[in-house]
């Protein structure tokens, strides 16, 4: 059993359709990625009897596009399902603002992800990242499942959500992500899962919000809620939602670099080896991973002034889709795109976005996805795939519901794990 993508055939351009999710579930879209880069890099997509979007595939004029924020606004919307219903939120959150309001809602939330911040939390996501990593050696597990627990794991202190949310936030993101995917179903219809997730979701936020207010401390939540934008401090609305946005921003993208790292390291023991032997590697397989997985897979912007990419002129109100997949995989800036192999750092791949929005959790990410890394290495050999993975349903997130996998212990550290023994004894584990 095959699962990572080959290098793909072209495909006919009549047959690409890049808004179907089920196609991102039953295969994969590399053939299309690869026909419009090498035809048509700016291409327009048609729906029928829908509004249709821009497809930018190049590296070039997807990094233009994320860049470009004075043509390229993310104001409307940021996913393909905001294309002709813009998103109500847009505008209020970090990711839906364009320079200068972002600037000063982003100068100061990046405080709270500094390297400085991630420096001192390691040790303590050390022993929780180690806690979860041990929870492979039990048998047979879903890798995604699992996965899915550590954004909260990583970033909950910081945000400044207590424990107690943590299982209840990342079952409730999950199923407010991709709520057209069948293993997330809660409600009748799409609307009323989504609408379910975000009721349950608003509902610990308020809680935190209102304890936040009463009680602050050194974490996100009360950074945002003493921020006073335009001299104005947020309603709790306003607040809720960009509560939202950051936790959907971890839940979204961490778990499935980690499901398609560990799935690729399956199908290349040599890199596994490798990196055993030398975690000085581990860094270049976070890399990696990012450049690997691409997730989201897709930036949408809109464009508010007339302007020309790669010569095709797009209109003031169109929309433009950056497929980060197909960026990442751009043969002009990366050698043997369809390999993974441990590449020479830094990496120029475009997995955490660039420009102004540029991942604010990027350094938080690569800290708790390299001792995710590290702590695997050092505990197993490999992992063997125990049932056929399971696509997510979405032409957003490029991720899995479920990756059945049984982890080969190294019978020289299976009763030693050195890295948790010492997280758990320095720091405590809440
Ligand atoms: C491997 C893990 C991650 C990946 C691949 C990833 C990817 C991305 C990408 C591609 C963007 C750009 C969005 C855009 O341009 O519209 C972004 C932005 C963002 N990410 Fe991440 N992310 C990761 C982890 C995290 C984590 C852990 C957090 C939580 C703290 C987070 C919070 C955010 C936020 C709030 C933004 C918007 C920043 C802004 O608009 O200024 N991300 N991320």
């Amino acid at each position: 059993m095959r699962i990572t993508p080959r290098p793909p055939e072209t495909v006919a351009p009549a047959d690409i359709d890049l808004f179907d999710p089920e196609r991102f579930r039953s295969g994969d879209q590399h053939g299309a990625w690869r026909t419009l880069r090498e035809t048509a890099p700016v291409w327009w997509h048609e729906r029928a009897g829908q509004s249709g979007f821009w497809c930018v595939t190049r590296y070039a004029e997807c990094e233009r596009v994320l860049k470009d924020y004075r043509n390229f606004s993310s104001e409307h919307g940021t996913i393909l399902a905001s294309v002709g219903a813009p998103d109500p939120a847009g505008g209020a959150t970090i990711s839906l603002m364009d320079p200068p309001r972002h600037t000063a809602l982003r100068t100061q939330a990046m405080r709270s992800f500094s390297h400085t911040v991630v420096r001192n939390r390691t040790p303590r996501v050390t022993a929780r990242v180690a806690a979860l990593v041990d929870r492979l050696g039990e048998g047979e597990q879903d890798l995604a499942e699992l996965a899915r627990s550590l954004p909260m794991a990583v970033t909950g202190e910081l945000m400044g959500i207590e424990e107690q949310y943590w299982d209840r936030l990342a079952h409730w993101s999950a199923v407010g992500l991709t709520p057209e995917d069948p293993a997330f179903a809660v409600g009748a219809s799409t609307a009323a899962t989504l609408s379910t997730s975000h009721h349950e979701i608003f509902a610990c936020f308020m809680e935190i919000i209102a304890h936040k207010r009463a009680n602050p401390g050194d974490d996100l939540i009360s950074a945002l809620i003493a921020l006073a934008p335009g001299g104005r401090p947020m309603d709790d609305g306003t607040l809720l939602l960009n509560c939202y946005s950051f936790m959907a921003g971890a839940n979204s993208t961490t778990p499935h670099v980690i499901n398609h790292t560990v799935l690729a390291l399956a199908e290349r023991p040599d890199l596994w080896r490798s990196v055993a032997a030398d975690e000085t590697l581990v860094p270049a397989l976070v890399e990696e991973g990012a450049r690997w997985t691409s997730t989201p897979y897709h930036l949408v912007r809109r464009a508010v002034n007339d302007v020309v990419l790669a010569g095709v002129p797009i209109a003031a109100g169109d929309w433009v889709c950056a497929w980060l997949p197909s960026a990442n995989r751009d043969e002009s800036v990366f050698a043997d795109p369809y390999e993974f192999s441990l590449r020479t750092l830094p990496s120029p791949h475009l997995g955490f976005g660039a420009g102004p929005h540029y991942c604010i959790g990027a350094p938080l990410s690569r800290m708790a996805l390299g001792v995710f890394f590290r702590e695997l290495v050092r505990r197993f050999d490999g992992v063997d795939i125990t049932a056929p993975p399971q696509h997510l349903y979405s032409n957003w997130i490029n991720g899995f519901s479920s990756v059945p996998v049984r982890a080969r212990r190294r019978p020289a550290v299976a009763s030693s794990m050195p890295a948790a023994r010492e997280g758990a004894c320095a720091h405590g584990t809440s």
